[in-house]
């Protein structure tokens, strides 16, 4: 069964899009089959996975225009293993279009996905009639929050926000979990901001128990058109967002392959642990570096 999941959060540079396209890629490395969608009209994902803004042609934009069906939006991946659906050209201009019905994502996406296991939306920072398209389009949501304190601030807000969407259009998307990123090991700021994540009555039970580390090699991964994987796959970000993996699958409530690999980043182990539990043993550089 597929899942569609947007990754979603009005506050800006909170680890959206490293977590759409990592997610995606180590989703992959789990045998699944995963389609990313780039709704956000500065197409940060689809520059990330092109090259050449040119090749940029058609993509969700055109896609929610009606100009061209699904299958013309395709592309692929080969370092990420994955399909994806690139912005497109008018995108931007959708925007500006007050009257696009917010339904109709879903409806040009309709029985395709089906043709997926995960389908992972990266949206824009705002709350305009994109994400309430993204929203509309999937099965569930996952809220990236950087551990500090105005971000927090706003994911807290985003959700009050959500609850109001929900009512209004009377749909059931869920929170599939609350994504603690770019967490600093070295700062009592990050451990304090986690901790009140987890205390919040309306964040708490949400909260992964992976945490996405500050990583300079994840800053890293978009200059080299890869997913953390392939630029890095030793480091504390490719070990994180492995974990992540693993706990979206099982939210999501779909077995990983009996033929997967059981380790899937090689060398992870001593050098980078997963979970949070284990976060306060590097308070040095080393998340931030290797
Ligand atoms: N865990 C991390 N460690 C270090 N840098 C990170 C991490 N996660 C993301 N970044 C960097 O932070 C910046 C913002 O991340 P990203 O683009 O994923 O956020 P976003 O929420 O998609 O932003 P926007 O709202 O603008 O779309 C990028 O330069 C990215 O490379
Ligand atoms: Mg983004």
């Amino acid at each position: 069964m597929t899942k569609v999941i947007a990754v979603v959060n009005q506050k800006g540079g909170v680890g959206k899009t490293t977590t759409c396209v990592n997610l995606g890629a180590a989703l992959s490395q789990k045998r699944f089959k995963v389609l990313l969608i780039d709704l956000d009209p500065m197409g940060s994902l689809s520059g990330w996975l092109i090259d050449e803004p040119s090749e940029n042609g058609n993509g969700s934009g055109e896609l929610l225009r009606g100009t061209i069906g699904f299958m013309e939006t395709i592309k692929h991946s080969d370092e990420l293993g994955v399909d994806f659906i690139p912005a497109g050209k008018s995108l931007m201009d959708i925007v500006l279009m007050e009257s696009l019905d917010p339904f109709i994502l879903g409806e040009r996406l309709g029985s395709w996905v089906e043709r997926y296991d995960f389908v992972l939306i990266d949206c824009a920072p705002s709350s305009n009639v994109l994400i309430a398209n993204a929203l509309l389009a999937s099965d569930s949501i996952i809220i990236p929050i950087q551990t500090e304190t105005l971000p927090l601030k706003g994911g807290i807000k985003f959700i009050q926000w959500l609850r109001e969407f929900k009512n209004e259009y009377n749909v059931n998307v869920n929170i599939l979990g609350v994504l603690p990123c770019m967490f600093d090991s070295r700062t009592k700021l990050s451990f304090g901001i986690l901790d009140a994540m987890k205390q919040s009555e309306n964040l708490g039970p949400m909260v992964f128990n992976t945490v996405i580390r500050k990583n300079i090699r994840l800053a890293e991964a978009p200059g080299a058109g890869r997913s953390i994987f392939k630029s890095a796959s030793k480091s504390f970000g490719a070990n994180d967002y492995a974990s992540m993996a693993l706990e979206v699958a099982e939210r999501s409530g779909m077995p990983i392959p009996a033929d997967t690999p059981v380790e899937i980043v090689p060398g992870a182990g001593a050098e980078s642990e997963i979970n949070v539990e284990n976060v306060g043993s590097g308070t040095d550089d080393a998340a931030l570096q290797s």
